[in-house]
């Protein structure tokens, strides 16, 4: 029976960084694209947690959501009784959110390029923490004042299964998993398909711990 190494072989054997695998018309996953950042990214991504850390908000239904969020650049995504929304300050601290580290923005304007979007202009980065377990249900990214930027979302730590949908919620899902590193980018026709994560299975990723996190970039504004 394959133990927990021959399970991480087998994740990267998937990985193949460098590689990219074309999901949707206007919508890529690049293999391991962030790797060569993590050491610029993570005592970045430390500073702005620092400021703004990691809280579990709750969604105009009532619901505490399984992912704990923070942000950075110029507006954050929040979400309470009231509704999803962006704003410019963190609720928790009523300040500003912490700027956007230029290691996060340059990594997400590459990303958006090598997937064909050019001049990117990131406003915003969702940041999402998933413990083993947590997961996040199926959704639009619709909160954006245009759609004309992609996406781009840059997955860390724990391995995820990414599910990329269509145009209903009701459409089929393609189940991508998506590993330390990889970045995934949707815009264009893709721009709103739903997508969601999973529940996080249990596990240590070396350099992350037990966590996933993810990076979404957006211009929202
Ligand atoms: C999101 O859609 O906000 C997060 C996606 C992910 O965690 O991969
Ligand atoms: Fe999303």
């Amino acid at each position: 029976m394959p133990g927990p190494t021959a399970d991480l072989f087998a994740d990267d054997a998937l990985q193949q960084p460098g590689g990219r695998e074309q999901i949707g018309e206007e919508s890529y996953v690049l293999r391991g694209y962030a790797l060569h950042w993590i050491e610029r990214l993570l005592p970045e991504l430390r500073r702005v947690l620092a400021q703004s850390p990691f809280r579990q908000m709750v969604t105009p239904g009532g619901f505490t959501m399984s992912a704990a969020l923070s942000s950075c650049g110029e507006l954050g995504w929040t979400t309470d009784s009231s509704g999803y929304r962006y704003s410019r300050f963190d609720p928790r601290s009523q300040q500003p959110w912490p700027t956007m580290p230029d290691a996060l923005r340059e990594l997400a304007v590459l990303a958006a390029q090598e997937a064909g979007f050019i001049d990117f202009a990131p406003d915003a980065c969702l940041i999402n923490r998933y413990v083993p377990g947590a997961k996040m249900s199926l959704h639009q990214d619709k909160n954006e004042r245009r759609y004309s930027a992609p996406v781009v979302s840059v997955s860390l730590g724990l391995p995820a299964i990414f599910l990329f949908g269509g145009h209903e919620r009701s459409h089929r899902t393609q189940r991508i998993s998506l590993f330390h590193g990889d970045v995934v980018v949707w815009g264009g026709v893709d721009r709103l398909r739903f997508h969601g994560v999973m529940p996080i299975k249990e596990g240590v990723h070396p350099i992350m711990g037990s966590q996933r996190i993810n990076l979404t970039f957006r211009t929202a504004g």
